[in-house]
């Protein structure tokens, strides 16, 4: 009996501080220290700021509260829990496919960026990255993203690494990780921080991510915003009902989604802190886009004292911020594998990474052989960036919105959410649902439409 009970029983975080660990572990990755500091480069500084900060409030905040609980009240996968929830017959559980479409294409670019940063952290290391120079740190960093067979194995290196802790399960691997890699991602990002700070031109710096300038604000910088809040907060494709199907009943929800946002919040801050015044310190512009990370970083650590070390460091962090996430991600085509499909999971972890050996290598390869592939002027790499973060993401979130606001309903909504009672309060549940149901749905189509130039 004993025996049949563990053999039924869902595998799940086993206590408060793992669920934190392995939410924020999701929410914490390179969108933090890749994505977050270029964007708010290349757009103006702190109006972006500002911008994102209340796509994360209006929008981010309660759909990932939406999320979680969907996801602990089916206690399902994305595609099973949006079909017992839902009303017979009604097709809401598409939602779960758009995630599943949009991990495989989100793993497919951000592999490739992991595996860059893998490759960085040898580079630091035997010192091939280390000129002060930006012109040799843009040619080796060009020179990996044009070796196709470089950009593929360490791509096939960093999956079956992530794999390989998937295979560990969701308790012993994936909350078991994160929970010993979180408080190191602090003591490096406030190690960094501190030695940023302590350059010349740290005032600069900082005023530049602290002091708006809305000159540069337009519809596609307010779109490019939101999706870094959904891409930031991993919602709108399944991945936080995935990770809300293994929470505690006990767990406080709407709390827990509060700090992991607050927490992702100081991760960024942090990046943007020990990024920004070293940049402004050496005369870099802090535009320098995507490579920012590549070859804007490597040139100003070259001129700091143990610059190596830290540069050392720094890649680690950034391995270290991508690999919760890049579990979370994993995790969601894996548990419908093997939950919706019935596949063992170790089968399932098999044949999302043959999946995403095919998908993923044609972002590898967009710096090489598949560079002149184009659509719509993108490459395959900045493709399947764009289509998720700015389309498939708002959009599942849109989706999600409604579905609990216009057909779960308050009463089943507030039940779940408040444990029956126990935690928050109604008022609070109201707010949220209130959000839901007019705010978070309307202001992310406007912005989609608005950015996407539909008018
Ligand atoms: N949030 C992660 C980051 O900032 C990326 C990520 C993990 C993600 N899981 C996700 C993005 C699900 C969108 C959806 O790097």
């Amino acid at each position: 009996m004993e025996q049949q009970n563990q053999t039924i029983k869902r595998a799940g975080f086993s206590s408060g501080f793992g669920v934190l660990a392995a939410t924020l572990g999701s929410a914490v990755g390179l969108g933090n220290i890749w994505k977050f500091p270029y964007l708010t480069g290349a757009n103006g500084g702190a109006g972006f700021l500002l911008i994102y900060l209340l796509a994360t409030l209006l929008i981010g905040l309660p759909v990932m509260i939406a999320e979680i609980t969907l996801g602990r009240k089916a206690k399902a996968n994305p595609i099973t829990a949006l079909q017992t929830l839902a009303p017979k017959g009604q097709p809401w559980w598409l939602i779960g496919v758009s995630g599943m479409l949009a991990a495989f294409l989100i793993l497919s670019f951000y592999s490739e960026v992991v595996a860059w940063v893998f490759a960085y952290i040898l580079k630091a290391a035997d010192g091939t990255i280390l000129s002060s120079d930006p012109q040799v740190t843009e040619s080796a960093f060009n020179a990996l993203v044009a070796d196709p067979v470089q950009s593929l194995l360490w791509q096939w290196a960093v999956l079956a690494f992530i794999g390989g802790i998937l295979l560990m399960g969701v308790t012993k691997g994936i909350e078991g990780l994160t929970k010993r890699l979180m408080p190191l991602l602090f003591v490096l990002l406030l190690l960094l921080g501190a030695v940023s700070l302590s350059l010349d031109k740290a005032v600069e710096g900082l005023a530049f991510l602290f002091s708006p300038d809305f000159s540069k604000i337009s519809a596609s910088v307010v779109l490019t915003a939101m999706g870094l809040a959904f891409f930031k907060l991993s919602i709108g494709m399944g991945t936080m009902m995935t990770y809300g199907s293994y929470f505690g009943d006990d767990q406080n929800i709407p709390a827990t989604a509060l700090r992991v946002m607050a927490a992702d919040l100081c991760v960024s801050l942090l990046a943007g802190i020990a990024i920004f015044p070293a940049v402004f310190t050496f005369g870099f512009a802090p535009t320098a886009g995507p490579s920012l990370v590549f070859i804007t970083i490597p040139a100003v650590f070259s001129q700091i004292i143990m610059g190596q070390a830290l540069m050392v460091v720094f890649f680690v962090l950034t391995a270290v911020a991508a690999t919760g996430a890049m579990l979370s991600l994993m995790e969601v085509p894996v548990l419908i594998l093997h939950e919706r499909f019935g596949l063992p999971r170790p089968k399932a972890i098999m044949l999302t990474l043959a999946g995403l050996l095919l998908s993923g290598s044609v972002c590898a390869l967009s710096g090489s052989l598949l560079a002149d592939f184009r659509l719509w002027g993108l490459n395959m790499f900045n493709l399947f960036d764009v289509v998720s973060s700015n389309i498939l993401l708002p959009a599942g979130g849109i989706f999600l919105a409604l579905f609990v606001g216009w057909r779960w309903g308050f009463a089943q909504f507030k039940e779940a959410v408040t444990n029956q009672g126990r935690v928050g309060s109604a008022s609070l549940a109201r707010v949220i649902f209130l959000l839901l149901r007019y705010v978070s749905p309307v202001l992310i189509l406007i912005v989609m439409l608005q950015g996407l130039n539909v008018f």
